[in-house]
This record gives structure tokens, C-alpha cells and sequence, in this order.
């Protein structure tokens, strides 16, 4: 059978015959990317300001992930985590030297999976003192498996799959006073993300990760950050805690991990992570050649071209282009950015603006229901930024009036 050769028409009606419904999905059928460019079935092109959900953070097939992937599916596929391969002893060293902490790696396949891990990990380090807790805080989201959905305070995600796991206690991001009263004695770990995404691009208030780690250390429990929408690179830093001088215990990874390649993954200071024996914990794709080569050429890409620094100036751009159109638009109510991570608060339902855009030719995600989010590739160009700025800006201003 050939791909691709099926109009949009053709692929969805074989998408609703054939197809689980459970994703709200445009009617567009993407079939070829680059860098920030996609196209659709009949020739169309868009602008995407949200490539890959936050796993394009180079953009659509970035040429040095597109080789590494092309060499090693050549050589060799797959092999399970009973032999060493080259690739993944390689991607943990990349990591492990990016942290303050000079973690190990543990490697899966998605960021549910890389919290499902941290969570066991939590618990096989309070085992010894009876402690298995594990205290999350509203606004995060952590993944769709029950373990991470339990993690997630987000009472819609849980709707119909109840009972959640035990053991998850919740309490406000940001407060440090409603997280001490959710720790008791049985509490083993703390975890949230730097930053929410899915919550709306909520920064941490000043001082309140410092404040959580010292928490955290008073009470002998371990901080997790997921870092699976934040992480390589995303906003500024490797790891966004790291715009705070914070050492997590654990770090969890995934979209952008592999330039868009399925990956994620875990990194835990060493003397947590040890806790990770034979048959405590295993993923039969879990760092496999294919993904840990796309991994290896992701960091390769962000360290010669500079990205890291170039999404600073990212994130600079489009705050500056959403402040000056805020004091135009009055439904703009907030506008947050910590490198490529960019949220626009509305005082509307956002997914109006989401349509308006896409007739324009432009891909953007709108989350919380207010809140415009975007999470553009680190080597957009800022010609590509003004152009999918203006076009939000009409398509805001065509909401207004
Ligand atoms: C912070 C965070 N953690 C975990 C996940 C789950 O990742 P995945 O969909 O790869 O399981 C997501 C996905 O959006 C996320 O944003």
C-alpha cells in the first residue's frame, strides 16, 4: 500500500470508520513538514507555531535527526536493554553532563511513561521507611496512563476511569503552606512541572521552587520535576529548573527529547536512582537505537546552532509583540513566556482564535480554554514570528469586532 496519496476527504473518512474517536481532530491531513512549514493533502502550506505538540523543537524534520535516523535504521532497528548499544550509553552521558546533579538515565517511550518511572522510583526509595506518597499540585498534567493521570489533579482527566491510584495527595502550585499540610508521614516525594503547560503556562511565583526544595529536604522527601514539555532546551536552559539553581532528584523527559521521535525518559541523581535493580522496572523499546541516535542529533543540533540562546530571544519576540497588541486588544488579559513556552491569557474562549488561525494558515493550540499557547520550533526565524503574529492579531482582532 502507498502513503499519502489519499486526499483529506478519503483519509478521514477511513479515520472515522477505522479509528478510536477519541481525539477532537481539524479537518486538515498533514503529510510533509520542514523546519516551521507543514503541508497539508492538496498542496496547502501552514505555519506552525506548535509543531509536533512540543516534541518539533527543532521543527519539522530537522536534517541532523533526519540523517541519524535514516543511518541507524540501516544498521540496526532494535535490540532489547539485555545488550548495550553505543547510542543510548552515549544519550546518557549527553544528559547526564547537561544536569547540575550528574544524573543516570532510565529510557522509555513517552512522558507518561517517564512519570509512571519516577513514580515507582519514588516509591521504591520510601519503601525502607514506610513512606509512598507522593504529593502533585492542581494545574499539572502528567500523563494518561493511571499512575501519571492519578498524578494529575485535574478532576476532568479523571472522569469515568475512577478509582485513581492511592497514595496522591494535592495542593496548589505555588503554595508552600497547602504543600506542607498535604505531606504527612507516609509522603515519600513531591513532584510537579517548573512550569505548567497544559495549565496554561503558568510560571512558578518567586521563590516557590527554592522554597519547595528546601521543603523537600527538611522533610526527607524527594522533589520530581516533569520536565517533559519544559525540558531540552525549551525554554532558555537544558532543563527549565535551572532558571531557578535548583538540584531535582528526578527529572522526567519526552516530547522534544528526540527531535520528534518517539522517546522519554527519566534523570535521577545517582543514589536515587540506583534504586532501579533488575526487575524493578523495564521498557522493551525503551532507548532504543533509532530514538537515542534522533536524541543524540537533537542535542547536536541545539548545541551548534546556538539554540538554547536563540530561544531566550524567542521568547523575547513574541512577548513583546503580545504586550504591545494587549494594550489594542483588551481580550488579551495576560501574556507569560519563559523561552519558547508562550501562553496569551484571554478573557474568551480561546478555541475561536485557534479556527481563525488556521483558515489564515497558521497552527497554533489553545489550552485551559483561555489561554493561546505556543510552543514554536528554536530555529523559527523572526520573519516567520512576525507573520504568524500578525496573523493572530488579525484573527484577534476579527474576534473583537
Ligand atoms: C508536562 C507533561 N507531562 C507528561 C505528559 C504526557 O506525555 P505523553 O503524551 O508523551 O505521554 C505531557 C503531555 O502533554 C506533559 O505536557
Amino acid at each position: 500500500m502507498t502513503t499519502d496519496t489519499l486526499s483529506t476527504e478519503q483519509v478521514i473518512s477511513l479515520a472515522k470508520k477505522y479509528l478510536t474517536q477519541n481525539y477532537t481532530r481539524y479537518p486538515v491531513c498533514l503529510v510533509r513538514g520542514e523546519n516551521s512549514w507543514v503541508w497539508d493533502a492538496e498542496g496547502n502550506r501552514y505555519l506552525d507555531f506548535f509543531p509536533g505538540w512540543g516534541c518539533g523543537l527543532l521543527g519539522h524534520c530537522p536534517p541532523r535527526v533526519v540523517q541519524a535516523v535514516q543511518e541507524q535504521v540501516a544498521s540496526l532497528i532494535h535490540v532489547p536493554n539485555t545488550w548495550y548499544t553505543e547510542a543510548q550509553a552515549l544519550l546518557g552521558q549527553a544528559l547526564s553532563e547537561r544536569t547540575d546533579f550528574g544524573g543516570v538515565c532510565f529510557f522509555c517511550n513517552s512522558g507518561t511513561e517517564a512519570n509512571e518511572a519516577a513514580i515507582k522510583l519514588a516509591r521504591l526509595n520510601g519503601k525502607p521507611k514506610g513512606r509512598y506518597k507522593i504529593v502533585t499540585l492542581t494545574g499539572g498534567f502528567h500523563g494518561r496512563t493511571m499512575g501519571a493521570l492519578t498524578a494529575t489533579a485535574q478532576p476532568k482527566y479523571h472522569a469515568g476511569v475512577e478509582p485513581m491510584l492511592p497514595g496522591f495527595n494535592y495542593a496548589p502550585f505555588g503554595d508552600l503552606a497547602a504543600i506542607e499540610k498535604a505531606i504527612d508521614g507516609e509522603t515519600c516525594a513531591v513532584m510537579l512541572e517548573p512550569i505548567q503547560g497544559e495549565g496554561g503556562i503558568n510560571l512558578p511565583p518567586a521563590g516557590f521552587l527554592e522554597g519547595l526544595r528546601d521543603l523537600c529536604d527538611k522533610q526527607g522527601l524527594l522533589l520530581i520535576l516533569d520536565e517533559v514539555q519544559t525540558g531540552m532546551g525549551r525554554t532558555g536552559k537544558w532543563f527549565a529548573h535551572q532558571h531557578w539553581n535548583i538540584k531535582p532528584d528526578i527529572v522526567t523527559l519526552a516530547k522534544a527529547l528526540a527531535g520528534g521521535v518517539a522517546m522519554g525518559g527519566l534523570i535521577a541523581k545517582p543514589e536515587v536512582g540506583d534504586k532501579l535493580k533488575p526487575g524493578t522496572h523495564a521498557a522493551t523499546f525503551g532507548g532504543n537505537p533509532i530514538a537515542a541516535r534522533a536524541a543524540l542529533a537533537t542535542i547536536e543540533t541545539i548545541d551548534a546552532e546556538n539554540l538554547l540562546e536563540r530561544a531566550t530571544q524567542i521568547g523575547e519576540r513574541f512577548h513583546a509583540r503580545f504586550t504591545a497588541l494587549k494594550e489594542k486588544c483588551p481580550l488579551i488579559t495576560d501574556v507569560r513566556a519563559k523561552g519558547t513556552m508562550i501562553g496569551v491569557e484571554l478573557s474568551v474562549e480561546g478555541a475561536p482564535v485557534v479556527e481563525a488561525c488556521l483558515k489564515r494558515g497558521l497552527l497554533i493550540n489553545c489550552t485551559h480554554q483561555t489561554v493561546l499557547r505556543l510552543l514554536p520550533a528554536l530555529t523559527i526565524s523572526d520573519e516567520q514570528i512576525d507573520d504568524g503574529c500578525d496573523i493572530m492579531s488579525e484573527a484577534l482582532q476579527a474576534l473583537k469586532a
